[in-house]
């Protein structure tokens, strides 16, 4: 699969096998994060990945996420990173915190895209507590942790959402 491919194909997915995602695929995915681009190659993200069902049940017990089917993907990744790596910059409308976020949501779509070509589904989720995540998971407080990734096999095969025309997205 070209990216070209990989960027047609994805969709979110939010009903998964009852299949673990092996040890190597998940190095996989997380490699392809490691690679993207970051601002001053700052590379401030940070991934907690929640596989053990017991840490599910605690999430789930918690109602650290709004969607149930959060719960019952074999895989989260818990996608954080940390604004205070990037220096403050005065003569700049850009954040530590944009730059974090930024940074973050590239290294997210690098995965999720690999995701794609190795059969994996998918979906970014940020309708998530993210207070709860951080006391549960013990992810310290500098770390932003905007949204989280459910990832697995796909048991759904939904239709592709609509996307406008290119001349509605160009000024
Ligand atoms: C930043 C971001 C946050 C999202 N948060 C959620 C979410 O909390 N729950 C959910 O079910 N989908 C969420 N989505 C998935 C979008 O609804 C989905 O990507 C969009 O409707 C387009 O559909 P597609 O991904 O199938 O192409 C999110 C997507 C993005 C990019």
């Amino acid at each position: 699969m070209n990216v070209k491919d990989a960027i047609n194909q994805r969709k979110s997915i939010r009903k998964y096998l009852n299949k673990q995602v092996p040890e190597d695929i998940i190095k996989d995915l997380l490699d392809a994060a490691r690679k993207a681009p970051s601002a001053k190659n700052t590379q401030s993200h940070k991934y907690f990945i929640v596989k053990n069902q017991d840490v599910i049940n605690e999430l789930k017990k918690e109602k650290a996420f709004e969607q149930p089917f959060v719960y019952d993907a074999p895989l989260i990744i818990v996608c954080c990173a940390d604004s205070k790596q990037y220096p403050e910059r005065k003569n700049a409308d850009s954040s530590p915190e944009d730059y974090a976020l930024i940074d973050l949501s590239i290294a997210a779509s690098f995965l999720v895209l690999r995701a794609t070509e190795l059969g994996l589904g998918s979906v970014f989720v940020a309708w998530i507590y993210a207070d709860k995540v951080r006391k549960i998971l013990g992810i310290p407080e500098e770390y932003i942790i905007p949204f989280v990734l459910p990832i697995g096999y796909p048991a759904e095969d939904p239709d592709p959402r609509s996307r406008k025309d290119l001349d509605e997205i160009l000024f």
